[in-house]
């Protein structure tokens, strides 16, 4: 990895960006931004698609300069959460079973005893990225999900996460170690191309747990500090009327079907929804939902049913 003190800006042209550094290159991907943007800016390009820049150039510079400080405040942890689960995606479906097709082309496990050790800690080291990476989506993700509905579990918080999270490359490092030390038959193309994969996908897992350390779970601290003033508040000050409407968005009607079903105008909606979304910070159905679920205001076979 080429490593810059220089900090890119939403100013600065994408192109010139992915031409000096082309290791930004799935980072893209991860984020939904296509190549092909011409001159573009990187505000532009990340503009034209939603995707927050600011987040997207904190994870990029933060890679580039493992020393960068990042302004905490101005992370979007939604637009980081949906960045690290495709990252997530990208190591266990893609990065890591083509790096074991490579392994297994370039040694020979029916003749050779270290290269049967050698599949076998591979495998291994596979089995506890995906142990990692699972948590990570069935224990921090949903626990971060409802911290942005304004309702965080009690029985989790994010210094539970902090403590033990790993760094899980190290065992990759120790893998690349054992081959150029001990594999019997190494120089092969074949070995060296499974080799350099090793070596970037190392890189490549080093920097997303950076971004989890550096960025995320200091984001999410700082969002579990706001979250119980704002939430306790807006729970406080919610109106029955205003947990009635949230009742009916959650169940996909429109502002018309609400008015009538309540007798009210539907100008009277639009108020109450413009109050709730200040009072919760929630803008979305889709976040509302999660509030309503987590608040008890619906349950969640009430909503399959009525999307049936
Ligand atoms: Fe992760
Ligand atoms: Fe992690």
């Amino acid at each position: 990895m080429k490593y810059t003190s220089v900090h890119y800006t939403p100013s600065d042209r994408m192109c010139d960006l992915v031409s000096t550094h082309y290791a930004v290159l799935p980072v893209m991907s991860r984020f939904g931004l296509a190549l092909g943007f011409g001159d573009k800016t990187i505000g532009e390009v990340c503009g034209e698609v939603g995707v927050d820049a600011t987040t997207f150039l904190a994870v990029i510079n933060l890679m580039l300069d493992p020393a960068y400080l990042p302004d905490i405040a101005t992370i979007s942890v939604r637009s980081l959460t949906d960045y690290l689960h495709n990252a997530h995606r990208y190591f266990l479906d893609f990065r890591l079973p083509s790096i074991r097709r490579k392994l297994i082309e370039a040694v020979n496990c029916s003749r050779n005893d270290v290269a049967f050790a050698i599949m076998r800690y591979y495998d291994d080291y596979f089995a506890e990225v995906n142990r990692h990476m699972e948590y990570e989506e069935q224990r921090v993700f949903p626990y971060v999900e409802a911290l942005l509905a304004g309702a965080p579990a009690d029985d989790y918080s994010i210094e539970i996460f902090r403590r033990q999270h790993d760094r899980v490359e190290e065992h990759l490092s120790e893998l690349k170690q054992i081959i150029i030390k001990y594999y019997p038959m190494g120089g092969t193309n074949e070995l060296n191309d499974a080799l350099y994969d090793i070596f970037t996908c190392e890189e490549e897992l080093a920097s997303h747990n950076a971004v989890e350390d550096a960025l995320y779970i200091p984001a999410i601290e700082r969002l579990s500090a706001e979250r119980p003033k704002r939430g306790g508040v807006g729970r406080e000050t919610l109106s029955s009327r205003e947990k009635e409407i949230i009742i009916c968005v959650v169940k996909g009607m429109t502002n018309k079907e609400i008015a009538e079903q309540l007798c009210i105008s539907t100008h009277t909606v639009i108020t109450h929804r413009r109050n709730i979304a200040n009072k919760l910070q929630i803008h979305s159905a889709a976040g509302l939902t999660i509030y309503a679920i987590v608040n008890k205001l619906v349950d969640l076979s009430e909503l399959k049913l009525s999307n049936e």
